[in-house]
């Protein structure tokens, strides 16, 4: 990672001396929709960005929302975020850093804005496709490795949006609440990673506010967390308009204030701020601090080196990433019979069925849009695969344009009794995983359950995909459905990974990061928080996020959290536990896994632990640790993890801090959160 020496931090004071309070403010605010201004002067070039989490986006005019148009600005279209998440591999995590960074840089940019980290709290929320999980672990886990791959290219991350930007509704003005306990434990650990063990340069400041203050202007949040008990000398950015107040914002809160609209000098950071100094309002020190962290930022950038990287876009390798986080990305929700892999000799003639099978979704859900160099549909990679022997049709079965649906849902009917095999492919599409609202129920729109259900019960074997960013309801059909593969938005590659899943060249080895429910009801968020609130959210399901609430109150889901089958069968044996009750504790647990099925393949092996005696309550389990293990047929291999007291530990909200309480505690290993394989008690 790039510190910076002692000449470099002197030559910042040097220059930061030399420099007017109005060229000092221009570097802190938008003078475009995506830069700062540069001080031609010094020689000091404007900051620019660009989103975002699944790939470069498209070029804007400076001072419009309008697409410059040109044909150069295609690129590469990475699986969403979730999607990444759902490989639960750090490598890949990397990989789609190390290329997405490049992207950007070769694109003339700076900063790219992402990846998005928020909780998903709730399975509505329009942009948890941009986001990773419902586990703060996995998540830390997954960002720390993107966050330091995008930067090895001379690119800043961003990781947003800082904090509790967990729903949509009334994102601009929304007042989150919640405990202390829910904050530490559950909301911030993401991005308490991302800042120290990543060494995300930037961070983008959310919209809402917390605690009654907007996050942007947080003396709490950025100045007593962030910077403070985090030690952060990185660059905090605005969200797009998030800022309200030009002295709060100065003193407490961001280093770069951007925003939506052309009138760049009259922005809460722009004219009224030199105002305000001159005037003798707000003290210039805060300009200058902003703009030594902005500095120092261009300087670990090499902004002025002739050796800075130069990226590239486009590149063959990032196409290959991309695939390889898609293949890994896919999950085997079920499979009954093992009417999957299907056997492409065996297929003379395929059906399938479903707008989804036939629909790009590059080009939507708000700012995370891509204009997608291509993308792979699941029918374009379905013909891709399986070639000419088998006749592939397509009956679109349903669509979100035309209100009467009962002659595709026929034709789609007629289609699967006449084929050997049926693939439908429905879900949701970026009218529903969208910035800027969230969903209204978990339902599939368009009719779609209607046409699962008429398909099943003519081709009982059929295939089901749902294709979305977020969970939804299958109750409709999930019994009668042998097999269902979810996909979350898997980028350009998506439809050509799925193709290889479906016809088992890739054995199946994602699982799922967030918990799908068997009705909105059971959700945390709505049986017992607010959603989506009114002015103000209160979050009274504090810690009990996702699989810790059903978990903990014995809730069935759909599908648990950590929830991913594979065409082969993996057996958990020997789990052994070191415990060194020092200090700082340390325990070193190992355990084999086995490959006993016919075909190779790779294992989620999660590590959860339980508190078994505790002064305040704690979920029923934790993820803490795990491990991707890659197996051919028979192979055996040890896993070995080890734990700390940190892993232990809970947030004390009466104490404030976090605390290890003597007393037993469990460790489970298991293939999911609910498949539990190897259990072992010890005492701290
Ligand atoms: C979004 C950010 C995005 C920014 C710039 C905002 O509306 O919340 O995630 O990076 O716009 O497009």
């Amino acid at each position: 990672m790039n510190e910076l020496n002692q000449s470099v931090n002197k030559k910042i004071k040097e220059i930061i001396e030399e420099m007017t309070l109005e060229e000092k403010v221009s570097m802190i605010h938008g003078n475009g929709l995506f830069r700062t201004e540069a001080v031609k002067r010094l020689g000091i070039p404007a900051l620019t960005m660009s989103d975002g989490p699944m790939g470069v986006r498209k070029d804007y005019k400076n001072d419009k929302w309008e697409d410059i148009g040109n044909t150069y600005d295609y690129s590469t279209y990475f699986p969403s975020n979730m999607a990444l998440a759902s490989t639960w591999n750090p490598d890949k995590a990397y990989e789609f850093g190390t290329s997405i960074g490049a992207e950007a840089r070769a694109r003339g940019k700076d900063v790219i804005l992402g990846p998005g980290i928020n909780i998903i709290r709730t399975p509505l929320c329009g942009r948890n496709f941009e986001y990773m999980s419902e586990d703060p672990h996995l998540i830390s886990k997954m960002a720390v490795p993107f966050i330091k791959g995008v930067q090895t290219k001379d690119t800043a991350a961003c990781v947003k949006h800082f904090a509790a930007n967990n729903q949509e509704y009334e994102r601009l003005n929304i007042n989150v609440e919640m405990d202390d306990r829910a904050l530490h434990e559950i909301y911030l650990p993401g991005f308490k990673a991302a800042v120290k063990e990543g060494n995300s340069y930037t961070i983008m400041g959310a919209y809402n506010k917390i605690r009654g203050e907007y996050c942007c202007e947080s003396d709490y949040l950025i100045n007593d967390i962030l910077r403070k008990q985090w030690g952060y000398d990185g660059v905090v950015i605005s969200d797009w308009g998030a800022v309200h107040n030009t002295e709060t914002a100065a003193k407490y809160g961001i280093d770069i204030e951007m925003s939506v609209t052309d009138n760049f000098n009259e922005y809460f950071l722009a004219d009224p701020l030199i105002e305000k100094v001159k005037a003798g309002l707000i003290d210039e020190k805060f300009i200058d601090e902003k703009v030594e962290r902005i500095l120092k930022l261009m300087f670990k950038l090499n902004v002025f080196s002739e050796k800075r990287v130069r990226g590239k876009y486009n590149a063959l390798e990032h196409r290959e990433a991309a695939l390889n986080v898609a293949r890994e990305s896919i999950v085997l929700l079920k499979n009954h019979d093992n009417v999957l892999p299907l056997k492409d000799d065996k297929v003379k003639s395929l059906a399938v069925i479903g707008e989804n099978a036939d629909k790009q979704h590059s080009n939507g859900g708000g700012s995370a849009e891509i204009k997608a160099l291509y993308e792979y549909t699941p029918l374009m990679g379905i013909k891709m695969r399986v070639g000419g022997n088998t006749k592939v049709q397509y009956a679109k079965g349903y669509s979100k344009d035309e209100s009467l649906k009962s002659d595709l849902l026929n034709e789609a009917v007629k289609l699967a009794e006449n084929s050997d095999e049926v693939i439908i492919v429905v879900g949701l599409d970026h009218d529903f995983d969208v910035e800027g609202k969230d969903r209204e129920d978990l339902n599939l729109p368009y009719n779609q359950d209607e046409l699962v259900k008429a398909v099943l019960e003519v081709k009982p074997n059929a295939i089901v995909v749902n294709i979305s960013g977020s969970p939804v309801f299958m109750e409709q059909w999930i019994d009668e459905a042998k097999a269902v593969v979810h996909s979350f938005y898997a980028g350009m590659e998506g439809g050509y990974a799925l193709a290889e899943v479906l016809f088992g060249d890739v054995n199946p080895s994602g699982k799922l990061p967030v918990t799908f429910p068997k009705a909105l009801s059971d959700s945390p968020a709505h049986c017992i928080g607010d959603f989506p609130g009114v002015e103000t959210v209160e979050y009274k399901e504090s810690i009990f996020v996702g699989y810790r609430y059903f978990d903990s109150r014995g809730i069935e889901p759909r599908f648990e959290f950590g929830h991913g089958l594979s065409y082969t069968k993996f057996q958990y044996s020997d789990l052994t536990l070191i415990v060194d009750n020092s200090e700082e504790i340390n325990i070193e647990l190992s355990f084999n896994i086995t490959n006993t099925g016919g075909t190779s393949g790779a294992e989620i092996a999660q590590v959860y632990v339980s508190d078994l005696e505790s002064s305040l309550i704690r979920p029923k389990k934790e993820l803490k640790a795990f491990e991707k293990v890659f197996l051919e047929i028979g192979e055996t291999k040890l896993v070995k993890l080890s734990l700390n007291k940190e892993d232990l530990s809970f947030y004390n909200d009466k104490e404030n801090k976090w605390v290890c309480e003597a007393g037993e505690f469990k460790i489970l290993v298991g293939s999911s959160s609910s498949d539990i394989k190897l259990e072992r008690i010890f005492t701290v």
